[in-house]
């Protein structure tokens, strides 16, 4: 088939799309399945909910939606009086969009029509009633102030009211996101216990604690995260900080508290009992990493969803705790070295394509895990990227942002150009429906390639052609390829000497030249010489059945033995084959060529290489890294007293479990901390470790000797033990 599939292939593609926009339904992999069966399938099973994986994201496309300012859809739910504005003047206060509206918009069949496949919401809970009059705070219309995490927001819906909006995007094969801010409740200020409602947290209407009424210590009270550049500080370089001080003035929740663990992941099982297929997880760089460890096996443990943390990232950051978080928290990030870049490449003119293509080389390189990652070009953080540019640098930047590595978010209004400076400016009402702007077209256009061709959300990049104005990349999994130009200049661009992977063929613009592209003719791996519009974009596709298998991802991005994980990718074949953990086969519970389903197999925990062999033999690429825990974790702070250290000396912990480093110091835990929960010689870390098992640990002093070289202390003595408990935190303390 290889030969005239091309493009014979790619009319099919259409045709098949269009049936689906249709019908509602949403081909899965249009050349290797017969268009019978997606028929028969769908009369079979009218909602399909079977076919939405809560997991695998790697055909998704996201849209991300401030509930209340998208459509209103029930007028008896408004908030009355000093919350609501029906002008829509305050833009700090509730405008009226709710779960109905959402699930009116889907039911008319405006996102199946623009291509994506999960809507990423506000956070639902319920939150303060107070308007604050003080510091310009006004009210939570974006849902980032909980008071109660297992109620509704009753200004966006009832429990019922949810409920229809997620039947009704399964129905219409989309996933639905929520955001979830256990970080913190809402504002408060010490000196004034009548602002806002005290950073009040209640358990299903039972109050648990105010801010200034805290026996319990359900809230951390160590005062806000300060940044006075006059005095040069920035305590948001410091993780300690960052992590047990207040985010601005929000009430920081102590998570290590027994009464706020058990009452944060009760409270997510019920949401994910409602049916939602995804966590977006608001501010993760304030909440300790072992705790959130933790919170994400008890998810797992209770229906794995796929989980993406907010670690924000400024322009120009790097940040190697933004990295590690990725690599190792169990969840993935919002790539927000990706957007930043997109940002300065596409609106501002401040970078150029060598600057694209160094952020996409040094995330591979950095992040284990770079195709989970979600990408966005701007969000209800930052001025929208349509903000003083113009609109075709908005659909390059949508073709960028839909073709490169990484599961793409596109913010709603995108597609119809909503302008709009920082919080709250980028937050306007939903501008309108209409479904013929360019931006709308591209949207779904690339979401049908997404879709249809596994290169885009499961293969690796190669830079083509580049210069300042001009970036040619080709995405690859397997024998399915995509290539795709992108001319941000003014000047028509000549590109002779390309090369491509893509066999020979004529092929026709994906986007169908309405970005001003062009058709290629590839002979012997190079594109024939052709010009490059000035602003144009093109995308060209390849797609074949691939025999040779190559894994895009695994997902979720931890897992115990016996828990059941995705690979997704392509050329895995129709027959069964194998899937190796290590040298261990495991049990494979569904086969298909582009996404396989097996337990993990009863390996010691660790980080081990996952590969596919084929049922003719054939082997995939080796993915590195799954992160096998030894079982369910919790939250264990752990604390050495007395444990005095010369300057540049940290303390760390490693002990005989691979959550503590088995004993390898290269792996420990730390560097501690000793400044807010705790004070120098005393040290602490808050470390995520198996449920209910004996451990043995010691710590150790880390510095530097002469040469650079590392140098270890460790702990006299016998090893000290400890057992975790089951299903609650717990802390341990020591002496040095
Ligand atoms: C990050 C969110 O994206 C932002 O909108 C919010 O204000 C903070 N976290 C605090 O919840
Ligand atoms: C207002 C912002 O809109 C919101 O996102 C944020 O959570 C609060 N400020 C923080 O107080």
């Amino acid at each position: 088939m290889n030969s005239k599939s091309k493009v014979s292939f790619k009319k099919r593609t259409i045709s098949l799309c269009l049936l689906a926009s249709l019908i509602g339904f949403t081909p899965i992999k249009t050349n290797s399945i017969p268009i019978l069966q997606h028929v028969t399938a769908v009369k079979g099973v009218q909602a399909s909910e079977r076919n939405i994986s809560k997991v695998d994201y790697s055909k998704d496309v996201i849209y991300q939606i401030i509930t209340d300012r998208f459509y209103d859809g029930d007028k008896s739910n408004n908030p009355s009086g000093n919350l609501y504005d029906a002008n829509k003047n305050d833009w700090k206060k509730y405008w009226g969009g709710d779960w109905k509206g959402i699930a009116d918009k889907i039911n008319s069949g405006y996102f199946s029509k623009l291509g994506v496949t999960a809507l990423w919401i506000s956070q639902p809970v319920e939150n303060i009633d107070a308007y604050i009059q003080q510091d310009g705070e006004g009210a939570p219309y974006h849902g980032y102030w909980a008071k109660d995490y297992k109620k509704t927001n009753p200004y966006f819906g009832s429990l019922s009211d949810f409920k229809n909006l997620v039947q009704a995007a399964h129905s219409h094969n989309l996933k639905i996101i929520i955001d979830f801010a256990p970080n913190h409740t809402s504002p408060a200020r010490v000196e004034n216990t009548g602002f806002g409602e005290n950073g009040a947290l209640y358990d299903n209407g039972k109050l648990l604690a105010k801010y200034n009424n805290d026996p319990d210590n359900i809230f951390h009270h160590n005062g806000s995260i300060i940044q006075d550049d006059k005095k040069n500080i920035n305590e948001y370089k410091s993780l300690e900080c960052c992590t047990y001080k207040n985010l601005f003035d929000l009430c920081d929740l102590n998570q290590q508290n027994k009464t706020v663990d058990k009452y944060l992941k009760d409270a997510i099982n019920l949401w994910i009992d409602q049916g939602i297929d995804g966590i977006r997880l608001d501010a993760v760089k304030h909440m300790a990493f072992g705790w959130q460890k933790s919170f994400m096996s008890s998810i797992n443990a209770h229906k794995p969803v796929f989980t993406f943390g907010e670690w924000s990232l400024d322009n120009g950051n790097y940040d190697a705790g933004n990295t590690n978080f990725a690599n190792n928290s169990g969840m993935s990030l919002l790539d927000f070295r990706f957007a930043r870049t997109v940002d300065n490449v596409f609106r501002y003119n401040s970078a150029n394509m060598y600057d694209f293509n160094n952020m996409i080389a040094s995330t591979a390189k950095d992040y284990e895990d770079v195709n989970s990652l979600v990408t966005f070009i701007d969000c209800h953080d930052f001025n929208r990227i349509s903000t003083g540019s113009n609109n075709n640098r908005t659909n390059q930047a949508l073709v960028a942002l839909l073709t490169s590595r990484g599961i793409p978010a596109v913010y709603y209004g995108t597609e119809h150009y909503m302008t709009g400076d920082n919080d709250p400016y980028c937050r306007g009402m939903m501008s309108n429906f209409s479904t013929n702007t360019t931006a709308f077209n591209i949207i779904s256009k690339l979401s049908a390639l997404r879709k249809n061709n596994t290169a885009i959300g499961s293969g690796t990049t190669k830079e083509r052609w580049i210069n300042n104005d001009v970036y040619i990349y080709e995405r690859q999994c397997g024998n399915n390829v995509a290539l795709v130009a992108i001319n941000k200049g003014n000047t028509d661009v000549n590109v002779s000497g390309l090369l491509t992977a893509m066999p020979n063929g004529n092929y026709s613009d994906v986007l169908q030249n309405i970005m001003s592209g062009n058709s290629i003719t590839v002979r012997n791996g190079s594109v024939n010489n052709f010009t490059l519009r000035a602003g144009a974009s093109a995308v060209w596709s390849y797609t074949t059945n691939s025999n040779s298998p190559t894994i895009g991802n695994v997902q979720q991005q931890m897992a115990k033995p016996g828990q059941e994980v995705t690979i997704s990718g392509d050329g895995f074949g129709t027959s069964k084959g194998t899937v190796y953990f290590g040298n261990t086969a495991a049990t494979v519970t569904s086969w298909s060529d582009d996404a396989i389903t097996v337990k993990v197999p009863s390996i010691s925990a660790g980080k081990v290489n996952v590969k596919v062999k084929t049922a003719s033999g054939a082997v995939s690429n080796v993915y590195k890294n799954y992160d096998v825990i030894s079982g369910d974790l919790v939250s264990v702070r752990f604390v050495v007293n007395n444990a005095s250290t010369y300057y540049g000396q940290n303390v760390y912990l490693v002990g005989d479990v691979p959550e503590l480093g088995s004993w390898n110091t290269d792996k420990a835990i730390g560097p501690f901390f000793n400044q807010i929960e705790g004070h120098y010689p005393n040290w602490y870390y808050d470390v995520a470790v198996p449920a209910g098992t004996k451990i043995e640990f010691k710590f150790i002093k880390v510095g530097t000797g002469s040469y650079g070289k590392k140098t270890i202390d460790w702990q006299s003595g016998d090893n000290r033990t400890y057992i975790v408990p089951y299903n609650t935190t717990g802390q341990v303390t020591v002496n040095w």
